[in-house]
């Protein structure tokens, strides 16, 4: 294995799943029990905001039952051992990677552990329910805070600063994401084009853009990223 001094991880919802938080697209996923339409647009909010923020909330106390395994536990290890930048971008909105000892981490799609307000533009660490009554900390403000989440139709958080890394970076991993949700799904090709940087996709199963990578393994993330993260670190 290379040298390599500059690596983004891309994770998804897969790297999640033996820490026993549900993907979105397998058997039993998330979007066989939720439609998006009901759930995660800014449509569905103003429709009916009692329900997503009981959807938000559910998931949000889930955080209390799960712990991060080997792989996010790797990932910090590597950021942490590795001579040179580490960045994760993650479309979870799980707090596993932080849990896991990870330090640089982009959270594209958003966080559980946070709310916003629709008023005042704050942002505020978030681990109760939160509903319509709740109250705004900063201007008091109900109905006004919402789930810092990224939904359908709406841009993903800090996507200056992923594009600079993708552009700078030498290695690129993906780890547990399907590759249907844009532009994360994108990520590889524009690291591809460059021609000057390695890509490895590790995944359950071969991605939708498996094709883009030029090395794939396949099998449980919690097997694999701690054996890559050794081969990297030697
Ligand atoms: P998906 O549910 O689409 O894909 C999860 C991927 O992880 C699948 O390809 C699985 O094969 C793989 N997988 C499952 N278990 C695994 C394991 N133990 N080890 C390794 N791989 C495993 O989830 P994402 O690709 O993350 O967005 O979904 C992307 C976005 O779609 C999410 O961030 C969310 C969703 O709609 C928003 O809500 C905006």
């Amino acid at each position: 294995m290379a040298s390599y001094k500059n690596i983004v991880v891309l994770t998804g919802a897969g790297i999640s799943a033996e820490s026993g938080v549900s993907t979105f697209r397998d058997a039993g996923g998330l979007w066989e029990k939720h439609r998006i339409e009901d759930v995660a647009t800014p449509e569905a909010f103003a429709r009916d905001p009692d329900g997503v923020q009981n959807f938000y909330n559910m998931r949000r106390a889930q955080l209390f039952s799960v712990e991060p395994h080997a792989a996010h536990h790797a990932l910090a290890r590597l950021e942490r051992d590795l001579d040179g930048q580490v960045t994760i971008v993650t479309q979870n909105v799980d707090n596993l990677h932080e849990r896991g000892g990870s330090q640089n981490i982009i959270h594209m799609h958003g966080e559980l552990a946070k709310v916003r307000c629709l008023s005042c533009y704050q942002i505020f660490d978030w681990l109760e329910d939160c509903d319509q009554q709740t109250p705004c900390p900063l201007c008091s403000r109900a109905p006004a805070l919402r789930p810092h989440i990224v939904w359908f139709g709406e841009m993903p958080f800090e996507m200056d600063r992923i594009e600079r890394l993708l552009y700078e970076c030498d290695l690129f991993i993906s780890v547990g994401t399907s590759g249907n949700v844009y532009p994360a799904a994108g990520f590889v090709s524009a690291v591809r084009s460059r021609a000057v940087a390695h890509t490895i996709e590790v995944n359950l199963e071969p991605s939708e853009g498996a094709s883009f990578f030029a090395e794939k393994r396949h099998g449980l993330a919690g097997d694999l990223v701690p054996l890559l993260v050794d081969e990297l670190l030697s």
